[in-house]
């Protein structure tokens, strides 16, 4: 029996952006100078997408772009064992009022995302992620078991914590997730997704632009 071991079903990554508050202070102007999008769901929810749908393709945030894409590549190719070059095809701002919420959702079109907590109070909403074997979608189990005992492996959810701001938490996309009932003012974030640039596995599969 002790040969027996189990894979981690959350492959979360985390990392810190060193001397971050010059990165604040864009990201909280950036939202000051520009118009924000409504969040489908929840009205006290805001994002800021930019011109092209990638905000971090302002000028503005050009070196902040490359920290997060050197991370990411780290996590990928490092961490997770994949040898592909990444990009990040789109990325954007959130900003939840008290009271606000995110609806739990997954990101397509891509193999890894992430979050930059940008403003957070004490009352945050941590991000909440499912368990892809235990929720329903996109991978869900036709017997539900029983369990006595909480594991990595049978929880249902993880409630990210102790973050703060200049956190950056990673995932692979497909993870379901979401916050509730958020009890601070401004929770800022910045989300965004990676693709690879391309695949010859198996079939070829390439991005141009
Ligand atoms: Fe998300």
């Amino acid at each position: 029996m002790e040969n027996i071991s189990a894979f981690p079903l959350l492959s979360l990554g985390a990392d810190i952006i060193d001397d971050f508050k010059k990165y604040k202070k864009t990201i909280i102007d950036y939202t000051k100078n520009n118009k924000p999008t409504d969040n489908e769901d929840s009205s006290k929810l805001k994002h800021y997408h930019g011109e092209d749908l990638s905000v971090l393709n302002d000028i503005s945030f050009r070196d902040l772009k490359d920290i997060l894409l050197e991370k990411s590549t780290y996590y990928y190719k490092d961490v997770m064992g994949y040898k592909e070059d990444l990009y990040i095809s789109d990325s954007w701002i959130n900003v939840c009022e008290k009271g606000g919420y995110q609806s739990d959702h997954y990101h397509a079109n891509c193999v890894v995302s992430g979050t930059l907590f940008v403003n957070l109070g004490k009352d945050f909403s941590p991000l909440v992620f499912k368990n892809p074997r235990t929720t329903n979608y996109p991978l869900c189990s036709h017997i539900r078991s029983q369990s006595d005992k909480e594991t990595l492996y049978n929880l249902d959810y993880m409630s990210v914590k102790n973050f703060e701001e200049g956190h950056i938490l990673l995932w692979p996309s497909y993870i379901v997730h979401g916050y509730k009932d958020n009890k601070f003012d401004q929770r800022t974030s910045l989300s965004f997704n990676l693709n690879i640039k391309s695949s010859g596995y198996l079939y070829h599969y390439g991005v141009k632009r």
